[in-house]
């Protein structure tokens, strides 16, 4: 039996097993294949494509997951009724999804879903308590933006940010030593969406993106959602191991370097000084962006961490990632990408596609928040709740989990990393954590 594949090679193409999948989903769907229709053997059509035998078993996986096929003892795999039924009974949505379920995995917004339950606390996303909320004052700067600027609050505002806000992250940032301008601001809907805009920015299919290890999960999904490969280097007791970065940009071309220097999620560390100023050395003298990642950067316990990569950007290279979420609440959904300004314009151009208006009524809720020290005095709150939290976290893991589990002592920040003694496995126990 012929089956019309055509395969494309080309390193942004899928994979090649979603490929043939794809070509045959087409052919039943479209009633060239009909149900009880025999495919060729996995191994015919294999040699046919010129490709593995388990790619095309992969291919046929999926097709089988969908309900599209069956494999039938005696007669190999044929095509199911499945989808003469779907077609029937409503539009196959699995089928017309342009990524495979495989590829979204779904395990992370579960856990992410269990916040909202009130039967437990969750270690899953980091917030600051919700007792912290300074309910009154957020009354008070949301009556005082809307009788200072009536309606325009609550009208779009430009893809950038609105000129305000742009304006009082630019101050900040410059009064602790950085040089920035609004025009190197854009403001966007937390730190998560700046660093989604940056790896649309920079990654195309194939491209390699150094990575702490461990690192956050938001910025692993937007870097494997551009195709990255993603190169992870060692964190220690000093951040991020750049001696190992160093001999990795020399096997192979790194795209960008994605960091999160101060109390990094997951692992707590801190890139001390002197791997901070050879980070910056390295990646300037390869020419590769560097990104920041600072939304923990103001949450020490004790001693403040080294300011923030882009102050020491003299060579114009770095990114800094930032947003309100850690310190006042995440619900605004307000955070920035500060950078040279043809990044800046790029990301605008690109956030456009998909989100035009970031909210103006939350961002001038923060400008209000910001100009009357409550951030600051947040801040200063979250500080001294998130260490008060970590030592009573740290008491319960001794007391119930014993030399089973190995935490950190995490100076600032809002994570405390465990390791499992041998023989554990974090996914198998995921199930009984919640
Ligand atoms: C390192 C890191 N970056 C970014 C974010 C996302 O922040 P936002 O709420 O501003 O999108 C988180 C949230 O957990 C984080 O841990």
């Amino acid at each position: 039996m012929d089956l019309d594949l055509e395969l494309s090679r080309a390193t942004e193409a899928p994979p090649i097993y979603r490929q043939i999948a794809e070509g045959i989903r087409r052919q039943i769907l479209s009633g060239d294949l009909t149900p009880g229709q025999r495919l060729p053997p996995e191994r015919e059509l294999a040699v046919h494509l010129n490709v593995n035998r388990s790619t095309v078993v992969s291919a046929y996986d999926e097709l089988a997951a969908e309900g599209l096929v069956e494999g039938r003892v005696g007669s190999g795999t044929v095509v199911s009724r499945a989808g003469d039924d779907s077609a029937r009974q409503g539009i196959a949505w699995n089928m017309l999804f342009a990524q495979a379920k495989g590829e979204l995995s779904p395990w992370i917004r579960d856990i992410l879903a269990s916040g909202y339950r009130s039967d437990l606390i969750t270690l899953a996303a980091s917030e600051p308590a919700p007792e912290l909320y300074p309910l009154a004052e957020v009354e008070g700067a949301a009556k005082f933006v809307l009788s200072q600027l009536g309606g325009d609050t609550l009208r779009y505002s430009p893809t950038e940010g609105t000129p305000r806000l742009r304006e009082v992250i630019a101050r900040r940032l410059t009064s602790r030593g950085a040089n920035v301008d609004p025009e190197n601001v854009i403001v966007t809907a937390g730190a998560e969406q700046g660093i989604d805009l940056l790896a649309q920015c920079f990654i195309s299919a194939g491209d390699d993106v150094a990575i702490e290890t461990p690192t956050y999960v938001g910025a692993i999904q937007a870097f494997q959602r551009r195709r990255a490969r993603l190169v992870g280097i060692p964190v220690d007791e000093e951040g991020m191991r750049v001696d190992i970065l160093e001999r990795a940009i020399a096997r192979r071309p790194i795209k960008l370097v994605f960091t999160i220097p101060s109390f990094s999620n997951p692992s707590g560390a801190v890139t001390s000084y002197e791997r901070r100023n050879r980070l910056l050395e390295i990646t300037s003298r390869h020419q590769i962006p560097l990104i920041e990642d600072n939304v923990y950067g103001d949450i020490y316990f004790e001693t403040p961490p080294p300011p923030p990569l882009l102050v020491e950007n003299s060579y114009d290279h770095v990114i800094h990632v930032d947003g309100v979420s850690k310190v006042l609440f995440a619900g605004l959904r307000v955070g920035w990408v500060v950078g040279p300004t043809p990044v800046i314009d790029q990301l605008a151009l690109i956030k456009q596609y998909s989100d035009g208006f970031t909210g103006t009524f939350s961002q001038e809720l923060v400008c209000r928040l910001t100009d009357n020290g409550i951030l600051d005095r947040q801040a200063a709150l979250v500080r001294a709740s998130n260490k008060k939290r970590r030592d009573l976290l740290l008491e319960a893991l001794r007391r119930h989990a014993g030399d089973r589990l190995s935490p950190n002592l995490p100076s600032g920040g809002a994570y405390l990393w465990c390791e499992l003694s041998d023989g554990m496995k974090s996914r198998e126990l995921l199930p009984y954590a919640s």
